[in-house]
């Protein structure tokens, strides 16, 4: 009998060890090490095509005129036009953000087009699946098998045998292989379960939906290398106490990862909000000073959000500076351009500054907006309510060009915004607009002068 080998696993970053420590040597998280046992198999990275020699690139077939939609087009915007044929796609969430929802949605409209598909859940009986897909009105359609099963294998036997178009997986730390002996959930299982899923996705060419919960850090459970394995990774995200929804791509083989698709949380299911803009700018306060509408680029889709900020005077000690939904390295470094290019005395202040909506801007082109908002607050001088802005703020007080300026205007036009404030070198080649005055602004002066005058 083949002596089988035990090893030591860190659950958390999976770190392998020849015996038990209290302590990772890698991440250094406490009491995360566990026994498990190393797979006899398990040695060798999946093989994609085992007999294929190597070929001309050009006379390779493509498979990007095989993409199939989802029908959801949020999800298949994402996604880079929809399901590419033997991609694993992990999407990951907080528990009860809507990965489920949305999944069986998706796949029960996939279903009434004609598409057979399967969900399988590691986590609800069938009878709860159906519950949930009455409530979707996903059960209308025979072409939508779903399975409460929890064996990788006896998951590839049937999709061997039934050959689904789609294949969801419920989730990913529910699933277990036979080969190993842990539990499901520890990070050999995890590991070899996704690989043998990825394997069964390319062989047979057929996209697969990998569900996984998330950690409370934000990272999906388990080590990074399953994000490594995958073609695909989706967060699905929003805070408690919005009902909108975020689907982010944050890898993509296939398509962009800025791109991000957005969900309202309904009784009768997940949404598509065909245009954000609105949704994010429905609440904005009328003449309130600290308040600006940036137009920020998502992927393909520009979208109007509001940057607030409150300016304070603090009475204790260091003042305090809190930020939700840009980074607050940026907003500290704007903090002092504007004290030494522009004069604000800001140092002495409490300062606050938020992306209304629950949506997070990554894109320097929003610094205007923090800028903006600030200046606006500080100043107790409300910026025009049909006024948006956008550009990158360097640490000379100088605003930079950024990508799509003309696509930006043009939303802003949509909503019926009129004075666009804007980096001076965008101006150059760009085509007139109608019913939307520009600006092109140098410097952070030029910028508060053209807003606030
Ligand atoms: P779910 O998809 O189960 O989350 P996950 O799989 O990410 O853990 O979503 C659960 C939440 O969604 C729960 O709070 C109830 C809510 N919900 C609705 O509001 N409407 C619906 O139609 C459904 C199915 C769920
Ligand atoms: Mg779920």
């Amino acid at each position: 009998m083949a002596r089988v080998k035990t090893i030591y696993v860190c659950q958390e970053c999976g770190h392998t060890s020849p015996k038990w420590l209290g302590r990772c040597p890698d991440c250094d998280k406490w009491n995360t090490i566990v026994e498990e046992r190393e797979s006899g198999t398990g040695k060798g990275f999946f093989q994609l095509n085992p007999q294929a020699s190597p070929l001309s690139i050009s006379g390779v077939g493509s498979i990007a005129e095989k993409r199939v939609q989802t029908g959801v087009e949020e999800l298949d915007r994402v996604l880079g036009g929809g399901m590419v044929p033997g991609a694993c796609v992990l999407v990951g969430g907080d528990p009860g953000i809507g990965k489920s929802t949305l999944l069986l949605q998706a796949m029960g409209g996939l279903a009434k087009n004609g598409h057979n598909v399967l969900y399988v859940s590691g986590e609800e009986s069938m009878s709860q699946i159906r519950l949930r897909g009455e409530r979707l009105g996903a059960v209308g359609s025979g072409n939508l098998f779903v399975w409460s099963e929890t064996s990788v294998e006896r998951i590839i036997d049937a999709v061997r045998e039934t050959k689904p178009e789609v294949l969801v997986v419920d989730s990913i730390q529910t699933m277990h292989t036979e080969e190993i002996e842990s539990s499901p959930g520890s990070v050999s299982q995890l590991r070899e379960a996704s690989l043998k899923l990825i394997t069964l996705a390319k062989s047979m060419e057929m996209p697969v939906f990998l569900i996984g919960h998330v950690t409370k850090d934000g990272a999906i459970a388990g080590p990074r290398v399953l994000e490594h394995m995958v073609d695909t990774v989706l967060y699905f995200e929003g805070r408690t106490g919005y009902i909108y929804r975020i689907l982010r791509a944050v890898k993509n083989r296939f398509g962009s990862v800025m791109e991000i698709g957005v969900f309202e949380m309904k009784d009768s299911g997940l949404s598509e909000v065909r245009n954000p803009s609105e949704v994010f700018l429905q609440e904005r306060p009328d003449g309130a000073s600290g308040s600006c509408v940036m137009a920020s680029l998502e992927g393909t889709r520009v979208v109007l959000v509001e940057v607030q900020a409150l300016v304070s005077k603090a009475f204790f000690g260091v003042p305090r500076r809190t930020v939700v939904g840009v980074d607050y390295n940026k907003v500290i470094l704007l903090i002092a351009v504007l004290e030494k290019k522009a004069n604000l005395s800001l140092s002495d202040h409490d300062i606050f500054v938020k992306v209304a909506g629950g949506i997070r801007i990554e894109e320097p082109a929003v610094d205007l907006a923090i800028a903006a908002s600030l200046i606006s607050n500080h100043l107790e001088k409300p910026i025009d309510q049909k006024t948006f802005v956008f550009g990158e703020v360097g640490l000379a007080g100088e605003v930079r060009a950024i990508t799509q300026a003309g696509h930006r205007i043009k939303e802003g036009q949509k909503l019926g915004f009129k004075k666009c404030v804007m980096p001076k070198d965008n101006l150059k080649g760009l085509a007139p607009v109608s019913g939307v005055e520009y600006i092109g602004v140098a410097t952070v002066k030029e910028a508060i002068g053209a807003l606030f005058d």
